[in-house]
């Protein structure tokens, strides 16, 4: 069966305990009926029993950071390899949350995707503008940078799909106008073409901040968009679920 191009992941951030698996539960069981691929994307202590859950069933979970070694004296952090033996697949990397919270640089970024392809996961790395780069017009020369060094060449469709996330946008319930969405997939578009040619082809563009039931068809429907990095509403079941069948159906 082809792969669903159409990707829906849901980023928990730093929310979730034992009783919000339930959440998971209930996305699990409408995964496998959806035309787009679903990934839920817990706090890392939640990574083994939510796999647990989705066992069986199309629903794929994912890390929220990993650290570039494998192993070692780095108090705190999490190997990629440690997501994959608990049962991940994907990693989101370079969420501006880790990049102003923990100050992440692209090249981190990049290195940190280096792991994450070594242990077999899916990255999704994430770029984006502040409002003052919106305000000051230089949102496609920031996204442009930010994405060459935060990508490593070893990057290809299958490995890293790509999540442009104005800063602006997460959490705030503004999200930008269609053109300005487009602009910028077309944009990072053009930059996968350059660094990574053919590899580029088919690496999927997802947009992030404020998707939500009410706005994800249209976003869908925005030419270059192959899904959604989605927060505050990938919390709910519900809600997670509205936007997964909101997603249209396209095959790789
Ligand atoms: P939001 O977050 O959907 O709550 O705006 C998106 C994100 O930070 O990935």
């Amino acid at each position: 069966m082809a792969m669903p191009r159409t990707l829906i992941a849901g980023n928990w951030k730093m929310n979730g305990l034992i009783p919000d698996l339930s959440e998971i539960k209930t996305i699990a069981d409408a995964a496998n009926s959806a035309s787009a691929e679903a990934v839920i994307c817990p706090p890392a202590i939640l990574i083994e029993r939510s796999s647990s859950v989705a066992s069986g069933t199309t629903l794929r979970i994912g890390g929220q950071d990993c650290h570039p070694a494998s192993s070692g004296a780095h108090t705190g952090d999490v190997s990629a390899e440690m997501l994959a033996a608990v049962g991940a697949t994907y990693v989101i990397l370079g969420h501006s949350e880790r990049r102003s919270d923990h100050g992440e640089t692209s090249a981190m970024v990049a290195a940190k995707a280096v792991a994450a392809y070594r242990a077999g996961l899916t990255a999704i790395i994430c770029v984006g503008e502040t409002e003052q780069e919106r305000v000051c017009g230089t949102t496609l020369s920031v996204v442009e940078a930010q994405l060459a060094a935060s990508l490593p060449d070893a990057a290809n469709a299958s490995n890293t799909a790509i999540a442009y996330e104005p800063i602006w946008a997460i959490g705030t319930g503004q999200v930008p106008t269609d053109q300005e969405i487009a602009e910028v997939h077309a944009a990072i578009r053009a930059v996968l073409t350059t660094k990574l040619r053919e590899g580029a082809k088919e690496m999927r563009l997802l947009y992030g901040g404020s998707v939500k039931p009410s706005n994800a068809r249209s976003i869908f429907a925005i030419p270059g968009v192959d899904g959604a990095l989605v927060g505050g509403a990938s919390l709910k079941a519900s809600d997670f679920i509205s936007i997964l069948s909101a997603a249209p159906l396209r095959e790789t």
